[in-house]
């Protein structure tokens, strides 16, 4: 019989706590139990607490469920975190000491030493940082990250091409949505007519955690992948899907043709393991001069497939391509989903006792 985990998500009424919600939504291995946002939603029904902002209904299983408070304990066997990152690092942190595995899209807790940044495609080997945890003798409750919105989508690209030819330095170059700054995020005023090419934290944020996600677990550590990053950061007035143009110096020289096959042929443990949420194809290649595009393309495999495209020679760095993803869904809610299918199916999660 297939097992079932009661799940709650902190940040419920938000754009991210709105997404796990439509994505676990009938899902065969998760069931939402319990609900927690601000004082503003505390001691309201969901239906009555949450404007919901997503095409379709709130699912049912949510409207009658009574936000609680961001503290254990809650009526669950783990928590989805998607609150503020001012907040979320002690809130995690409280969690995870009180026995609740806590699967993170905060940026909190990402470059905490011991805390896994997963991308189940490129680093499953990095939940080894759990096992020391477990030989410590900590007990069940830790924390696992997701990557920031745009760093998903650059290491999940990088990922097939560091393996085959070896990468040496990355510039990238995003064109981020709007929905990436939660509701209300961007006044309309700022954006309409518009491009802000400033977004806090973001562009440390992607340079560093790439580095990390890309890193090689050793004696019980990760040590950064040793290329350097550049990223440069910029607010359209796009809904949803983030887009980044990347130059990327390779280790051994490479035609477009074996580029894009490195992508397009790119598959791995999610897809091996048929995890419920894992895409058929990770990166899904367009060879249309003018994609890939947020509005036509940012639903590739449900919104969890990367689309790359305008794969070409570079005169600076080597080689330049074009990645866009769907960020609420790959860039947040979608990816800690599967951080936790993958992590049920390692046998990290257990319904509790
Ligand atoms: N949007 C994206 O594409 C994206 C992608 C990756 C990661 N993230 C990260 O995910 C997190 C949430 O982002 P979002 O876009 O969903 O933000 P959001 O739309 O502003 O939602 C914030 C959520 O947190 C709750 N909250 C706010 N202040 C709180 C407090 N003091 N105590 C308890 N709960 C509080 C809100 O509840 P109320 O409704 O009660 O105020 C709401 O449920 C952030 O850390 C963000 O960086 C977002």
């Amino acid at each position: 019989m297939q097992t079932t985990i009661r799940v709650g998500i902190l940040g419920a009424t938000g754009t991210v706590g709105q997404r796990f919600l439509q994505l676990l939504d009938g899902h065969p291995q998760f069931r939402v139990t319990a609900l927690a946002a601000s004082d503003r939603s505390e001691g309201r029904r969901y239906r009555d607490a949450c404007a919901w902002r997503l095409p379709g209904d709130m699912p049912d299983a949510a409207r009658d469920l009574v936000v609680q408070a961001p503290a254990p304990p809650l009526d669950c066997d783990l928590v989805f975190s998607s609150l503020p990152t001012d907040i979320a690092g002690p809130v995690e942190a409280q969690f995870a000491h009180a026995g609740y595995p806590v699967i993170s899209n905060s940026a909190s807790h990402r470059m905490d030493e011991a805390v896994p940044l997963l991308i189940p495609e490129v680093n499953p080997d990095h939940l080894g940082l759990l096992d020391r945890r477990r030989q410590d003798g900590a007990g069940r409750g830790f924390i696992v990250t997701n990557p920031n919105c745009s760093t998903v989508m650059l290491a999940l690209a990088l990922a097939p091409l560091a393996a085959r030819f070896g990468v040496e330095a990355v510039a990238a170059t995003t064109l981020q949505a709007l929905s990436g700054a939660g509701y209300p995020g961007v006044a309309s005023l700022d954006i309409t007519d518009n491009v802000v090419p400033f977004i806090a934290h973001e562009e440390e944020k992607i340079e560093r955690e790439t580095r990390k996600i890309l890193g090689r677990l050793t004696g019980g550590r990760v040590a950064p992948a040793g290329f350097a990053v550049s990223a440069q950061c910029h607010r359209v007035n796009v809904v949803d899907g983030h887009l980044a143009a990347v130059r990327v110096r390779l280790a051994r020289p490479a035609d477009p043709g074996e580029l894009r096959d490195a992508f397009a042929s790119f598959t791995a443990l999610p897809q091996e393991l048929r995890l419920p949420s894992a895409p058929e194809r990770p990166i899904v290649v367009r060879d249309e001069p003018d994609r890939p595009q947020p509005r036509l393309d940012r639903d590739a495999g449900r919104g969890m497939s990367l689309t790359v495209g305008r794969i070409a020679p570079d005169a600076v760095l080597g080689h330049r391509f074009v990645v866009l993803s769907h960020n609420t869904i790959r860039g947040a809610a979608g990816a800690a989903i599967l951080n936790a299918e993958l992590l049920l199916a390692r046998g990290y999660l257990k319904p509790a006792d």
